[in-house]
């Protein structure tokens, strides 16, 4: 096969070199494209661009693959615990034994939050959504933590980046406990990294707290599974603000931002909020495969579908294992969890889902899992925000390393040409 990709117009010929991933993944390389012919592409939603060459997370949406930096999401999920997987997305490797406790260790030294933070929190009102405040908050760090923006040396992004990881679940937790009303709280060093997470979240404040360890393999599992998804929404976000050369937690706050939306991470929400619907409404699932079809009708079967995988999301069959352990192990029966499945087995028989290879997506069954453990359903999205923590942090850490360019896209303007200006009275 030619490695060059030749395109005519006007008479005539230019070529561009074809370049190819390590998994034989090919794409047209136009970097010279408007210098020599004058023209850009369009692409809208990016359907058929590729923003970056990375070495990450490789997905193959055809055969429903995801791996991160080259193990299966299905080893990882099973073997690797969320802190081991958020080095390895960073850094690139597994890390040994003395590498992670050290990790662990440098991240633990970073625990605190300034007591300032607690004041923004305070301002915000206990009905602000999670995901906004969590936003506000990480873009807040910034203001306590100035030193946090140098990235010229490896070593200041790496203090950085321990720094984030020990912060943002405080914040989670204290997002959390702020819509509960709960006091304010520190974590415990002496815990694991998610164990901690789940202590701060659920600590009460006249109570011991009891380890659940049922709870912790969960949260770990749907973490892991969260962790990184290549160059999706929220993480092109994440790249494009850092290649400004915005700092870290700017760039992760926007981020933030870009999860928020239901077509994004925001659709675990929908989802579980579009089940309940569903039984309020007698559980019958035809009708809404029915509304899901129709082009006149805005809605969309939330949890479905997807902008890659063409087959089965391979997070979605590890989940809905997943969901029925969980539920079995804490003796809950939740009516909303054969509503999902009712309504998956229909989608996977429907012809329209067949035809247009729509299949459920990892958010589908999350929820389920976060309503068992006794996550309220606006908090959804902020545990996916905390699961793809390490995954923003590996990208932006490449983009910097890799001296990306600075994000533009260039655009082909359709408005008015040229014309004289009217004075105000003449208008
Ligand atoms: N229900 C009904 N029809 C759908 C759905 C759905 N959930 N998803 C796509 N379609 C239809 C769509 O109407 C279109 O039909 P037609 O060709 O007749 O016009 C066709 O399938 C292609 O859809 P699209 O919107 O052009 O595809 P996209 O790649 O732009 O969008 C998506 C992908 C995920 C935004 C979309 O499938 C969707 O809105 N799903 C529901 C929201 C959701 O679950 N989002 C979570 C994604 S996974 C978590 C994450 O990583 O963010």
């Amino acid at each position: 096969m030619s490695d060059k990709a030749i395109l005519e117009y006007g008479g005539e010929r230019f070529e561009f070199p074809v370049i190819k991933g390590t998994e034989d993944e090919l794409a047209i390389d136009i970097k010279t494209l408007r210098a020599s012919t004058g023209m850009v592409t369009i692409d809208p939603g990016y359907k058929n661009t590729g923003s970056c060459e990375s070495a990450i997370t490789f997905l193959n949406g055809e055969q429903g693959i995801l791996r991160y930096r080259g193990y299966s999401i299905e080893d990882l999920a099973e073997k690797a615990d969320f802190l081991e997987v958020a080095y390895l997305l960073i850094f690139g490797e597994l890390p040994n034994k003395e590498q992670l406790e050290k990790f662990h260790s440098d991240i633990k030294e970073e625990s605190q939050v300034d007591e300032e933070m607690k004041k923004i929190l305070d301002a915000f009102p206990k009905s602000a959504h999670p995901m906004g405040v969590l936003s506000s908050m990480t873009s807040a760090l910034v203001a306590f933590n100035p030193s946090c923006v140098d990235v010229a040396s490896e070593s200041a992004m790496y203090n950085s980046i321990v720094r984030i990881l020990a912060k943002f679940p405080v914040l989670v937790a204290w997002t959390l406990r702020k819509k509960k009303g709960l006091p304010l709280d520190y974590g415990d060093d002496a815990l694991g990294y998610v164990e901690n997470v789940h202590k701060m979240m659920f600590k009460r404040p006249n109570k011991e707290y009891t380890k659940d360890q049922i709870a912790i393999n969960a949260l770990d599992k749907l973490l892991i599974l969260h962790a990184d998804h290549e160059q999706n929404c929220s993480t092109s976000t994440v790249r494009i603000v850092g290649s400004s050369h915005a700092g870290l937690f700017a760039s992760l706050s926007a981020g933030i931002s870009a999860l928020w939306g239901p077509l994004h991470g925001g659709a675990n929400q929908a989802v579980l909020e579009m089940l309940e619907a569903i039984e309020a409404d007698g559980g019958d699932t035809k009708k809404y495969m029915a509304k899901a079809k129709d082009k006149d009708d805005p809605f969309r079967l939330m949890g479905f579908g997807h902008r890659v995988y063409k087959n089965f999301d391979p997070r979605a069959k590890i989940i809905k294992k997943s969901a029925d352990e969980v539920l079995g192990n804490l003796g809950i029966e939740d009516p909303i969890l054969d509503i999902a499945k009712g309504l998956e087995k229909e989608a996977l028989e429907d012809k329209y889902f067949v035809d247009r290879k729509l299949y459920p997506n990892v958010d589908f069954y999350s929820g389920i899992i976060y309503r068992a453990l006794g996550i309220p359903t606006e908090m959804f999205t902020v545990m996916f925000a905390l699961g793809r923590l390490p995954g923003w942090i590996a990208q932006w850490r490449e983009m910097r390393l890799r001296k990306e360019p600075i994000g533009r896209p260039r655009q082909v303007y359709i408005g008015e040409k040229h014309r004289e200006f009217v004075p105000l009275e003449k208008r």
